[in-house]
């Protein structure tokens, strides 16, 4: 099992300050930031590009970039996320093409990859790659929008993924996206979850450190 991180949606900070409030919540301990990108067709909303992805590296931010494209098609965006220093790129099987060329295209230009389901999607549907992910993402909520509640049944999804992970022996990361909040990322923790994506439940708060403070307690002790 791989350490915690957690991956602030900045779908729920305040874009009107966007950089100061990705400084605010990676000094309050985040670890990485996860980056929504919804283009109003794969989901019915409109968020932000490579050119933003881009801004905040320039404006000083160091920590990993994780792009979920919610996007179709996906290979033009790759290739934009990549040149706009994305750490690791995301997207949904439905998305793509060819599945397998998508990921090695994320992978030739030096991004780390990364395949996302629907609460609705099996995975069927991508087990012939499971070796080509860095990470496997679950989603917990329908892709679109934050702050939606956790769909329950994903908590045996996870079980199942880390099952399906120890069982082939693969070296990736299992995050969940979607409602997790200090009540439930212990449970989460617990199906076999390592990475951790919350926007509303830090970006609400006022003050992100307290938060933050709060979910890392709840994984240590979801590990006894
Ligand atoms: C939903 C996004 C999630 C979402 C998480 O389509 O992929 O990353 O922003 O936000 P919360 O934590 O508010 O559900
Ligand atoms: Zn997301």
């Amino acid at each position: 099992m791989k350490d915690f991180i957690i991956a602030p949606s900045i779908l729920a900070a305040d874009f009107a300050k966007l950089g100061k409030e990705v400084e605010d919540v990676l000094s309050a301990g985040a670890d990485m930031i996860h980056f929504d990108v919804m283009d109003n067709q794969f989901v019915p909303n409109l968020t932000m590009g490579p050119m933003v992805c881009e801004s905040l590296i320039k404006h000083g931010i160091e920590a990993p970039i994780d792009v979920h494209l919610m996007v179709r098609p996906v290979d033009a965006l790759i290739k934009m996320f990549a040149k706009a220093g994305a750490t690791y790129i995301t997207f949904h099987p439905e998305a793509s093409e060819n599945i397998k060329m998508s990921l090695d295209l994320v992978r030739d230009l030096d991004c780390k990859t990364g395949l996302v389901l629907n609460p609705q999607t099996t995975f069927e549907t991508i087990e012939p790659v499971l070796e080509e992910l860095d990470m496997l993402v679950l989603m917990s909520v329908n892709p679109g929008f934050g702050g939606q509640s956790f769909i329950d049944s994903t908590y045996e999804k996870i079980a199942q993924a880390r099952t399906l992970i120890e069982h082939k022996g693969l070296d990736i990361r299992l995050e969940v996206d979607g409602g997790i909040t200090e009540n439930n990322i212990s449970r989460v923790a617990e199906c076999g979850a390592d990475t951790f994506v919350a926007g509303s439940a830090i970006f609400s708060k006022p003050n992100y450190e307290t938060i933050i403070d709060e979910f890392r307690d709840k994984l240590v002790s979801s590990k006894d």
